[in-house]
């Protein structure tokens, strides 16, 4: 028995006769602590687990006994040292004013003469029930992910890790100086500059070997070096211009690293305006003095403005803040397509996300495999009135009256305003989007030679199109499709609408999808697969009327709608990024709504928010739902 953080007081627990084996089991490879009680994420997230390491809490949830479910996951782990009494030792500790009791994992049996201190047998869990989203979130809060979960009607055990990072809850935005209100969609702090900086570092410094810097996982896109001075030369160029400063870092990076590229699918020699890059690939800056500029930009230019910000040195304007909120969305946004560029190269190049674990695809798909489905396909809403959009219109910043009005308001793109009322007609729509394996059996029947295959699947080498070979995409390398045929399918708008015309229906609308979002799909604080809580789609749970009235995730994407992008009624296009929205009022790029599993929640979760995409273009994390008239 030994104290240990978190606040710990003695145990008078002393060993009797030995029992003990004479020869230890294997030891352990990582260390784990036991937690049984009602945990507040304070305690949770003192606890002794190494982040990004093989550490791991696992907590149980409810009234059970606990060895049942440690066998679950000694199994899971391949650690059935965990089910060795001698292993464990407890801990006493305060949680709030609580004492309580914890157990964590021995590094070494110190005796093998001593009786264990710990009979696992004899231990149950008694703990309040909460719901599976209640749980991520105080998981979220307390810097921690749940790895894997079983489930159980009585007790439940969470595998927890210590990931490289979380994103916290929007509803826990602290209140500042500058953000008295809490107001999670006003001007971004500091602290989520640098929670997006966090994940793009991760990724950047850590999943492109260098070897892929000067690749191209996407012909119609950049090669990643590309991106890595785009970030902050974006946030350069439009901070340095509003406060009137001299840009810092070298000159031609303002015009190699200016403006990605979006060309047509069809015809990749039409492209807006967008930098001229280099050729060469020795033509290039080097990784090294771009990673020395981005760091200058984040240093003197934004945190410097941040600071002067909060000591009063400069005053706050809604266009200094509307400006801060592009930078740090855009740096969202870029996260996003970054990964959706690199999965293509996963397992052939790009290296697995670091500090996250590798899934435990088969005990997970076991789990998938029972998620039930809704006892009715769809459901019928409308005929209403829908209201998109919000009041954000980026000309009233320099009205005097509104200038200064920075606190309370919900910052936006350009197309996310005006507000705007859409009538809707009745119709229905699937509760769930399709899914890998719809699709595949689309594509391998009546959709032959109407569809492609998705860029989001991969053949094996030794299989054909006709074969059983495909895998699905994900940032840890391909999966069999077994481990992914509940997923939604990401693939391109007009491959979906073929599915959707196939059973007799089409992709909703813009207002109609945004109105079964709006009824039925949760947040990240609801539960949704968003903001990195896996790093890669989970199967839908929307549908279920007896929980939480059919309310529930998509599995962590984004889907098309049939709507194209276009200037709507009040529509101002932006002057701080001037053609953010309108160089692509082409007819050719669908609005999609919602969220991938990589959106980072303040994203995510503003419901104006509008994504668009070529509706010929396969690679974004994109699926569909089928909508029917009624
Ligand atoms: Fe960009």
């Amino acid at each position: 028995m030994r104290s240990s953080s978190p606040t710990s007081s003695s145990d008078s627990y002393s060993p009797a006769v030995s029992t003990a084996p004479s020869t230890p089991p294997p030891g352990l490879a990582a260390s784990f602590c036991l937690i049984l009680h009602d945990a507040s994420p304070a305690f949770l997230a003192a606890l002794p687990v190494s982040k990004s390491s093989s550490d791991r809490v696992l907590l149980c949830r409810g009234a059970g006994p606990v060895k049942p479910l440690l066998s679950a996951a000694a199994d899971l782990l391949g650690e059935k040292a965990i089910l060795d009494d001698a292993r464990w030792e407890r801990v006493c500790a305060k949680d709030n004013d609580s004492e309580i009791t914890y157990y964590t994992s021995k590094e070494s049996i110190s005796s093998i003469d001593e009786k264990p201190a710990v009979v696992l047998d004899a231990i149950s869990c008694d703990s309040t029930p909460a719901s599976h989203a209640a749980m991520l979130n105080l998981f979220s809060e307390a810097g921690l992910r749940s790895v894997v979960a079983f489930p159980s009607p009585a007790a439940s055990l969470y595998v927890l890790e210590r990931p490289a990072l979380t994103f916290p809850l929007l509803s826990s935005t602290p209140s500042s100086a500058l953000n008295p209100t809490a107001n999670p969609y006003t001007m971004p702090s500091l602290d989520e500059f640098e929670r997006g900086w966090a994940i793009w570092d991760l990724i950047t410094s850590n999943m492109i070997p260098a070897e892929l810097l000067h690749s191209k996982p996407i012909d119609l896109r950049h090669k990643p070096l590309f991106y890595i001075g785009h970030l902050p030369t974006f946030a350069n160029i439009l901070l340095s211009r509003l406060i009137k400063a001299t840009p810092v870092g070298p000159r031609s990076y303002l015009t190699t690293f200016e403006r990605g590229i979006d060309p047509s699918v069809d015809d990749p020699d039409h492209c807006h305006s967008h930098s001229e890059v280099p050729e060469k690939d020795e033509d290039w800056p080097v990784i090294e003095d771009v990673l020395a500029y981005r760091d200058e930009v984040r240093g003197r230019v934004i945190k410097r403005i941040l600071g002067e910000l909060e000591s009063g040195e400069r005053k706050l304007t809604r266009r200094l803040a509307r400006t801060l909120m592009m930078v740090h969305e855009h740096d969202g946004f870029h996260i996003e397509t970054l990964l959706y560029m690199l999965i293509q190269r996963a397992g052939t190049g790009m290296l697995p996300p670091p500090g996250f674990a590798s899934p435990p695809w088969a005990a997970l798909a076991a789990q998938w495999d029972a998620t039930p489905a809704p006892s009715t396909p769809t459901v019928t809403l409308g005929p209403c009135t829908v209201t998109m959009g919000h009041d954000d219109q980026e000309p009233d910043d320099v009205l005097p009256a509104l200038q200064h009005d920075v606190a309370a308001h919900e910052f936006g793109w350009d197309n996310e305003s005006p507000p705007r009322a859409v009538e809707v007609g009745a119709f229905r729509v699937d509760w769930r989007p399709i899914t890998n394996g719809e699709f595949e059996a689309f594509w391998r029947g009546a959709g032959k030679g109407v569809v492609d295959m998705p860029a989001s699947w991969v053949l094996d080498e030794d299989e054909d199109e006709d074969g059983s070979g495909v895998q699905v995409r994900t940032l840890y390398g391909p999966v069999p499709m077994a481990y992914a045929r509940h997923w939604p399918v990401l693939t391109a708008y007009d491959d979906l609408a073929a599915y959707a015309a196939h059973k007799g229906g089409r992709i909703p609308t813009e207002a109609e999808l945004r109105l079964f979002l709006d009824t039925y799909q949760v947040g990240y604080e609801q539960g949704a697969n968003t903001g990195f809580r896996h790093w890669h789609p989970l199967p839908a749970t929307a549908g279920l009327e007896d929980v939480d009235g059919g309310r529930g995730s998509n599995g962590g994407v984004w889907e098309w709608t049939a709507t194209a992008l276009d200037a709507h009624p009040g529509f101002e296009g932006t002057g701080i990024f001037p053609g953010y929205s309108s160089d692509f009022f082409d007819g050719k790029h669908q609005v999609v709504l919602g969220a991938s599993y990589a959106t980072i929640p303040r994203l995510g979760d503003r419901r104006t928010v509008r994504n668009f995409y070529q509706h010929n273009y396969p690679y974004p994390w994109v699926g569909a739902r089928v909508a029917y008239d009624v």
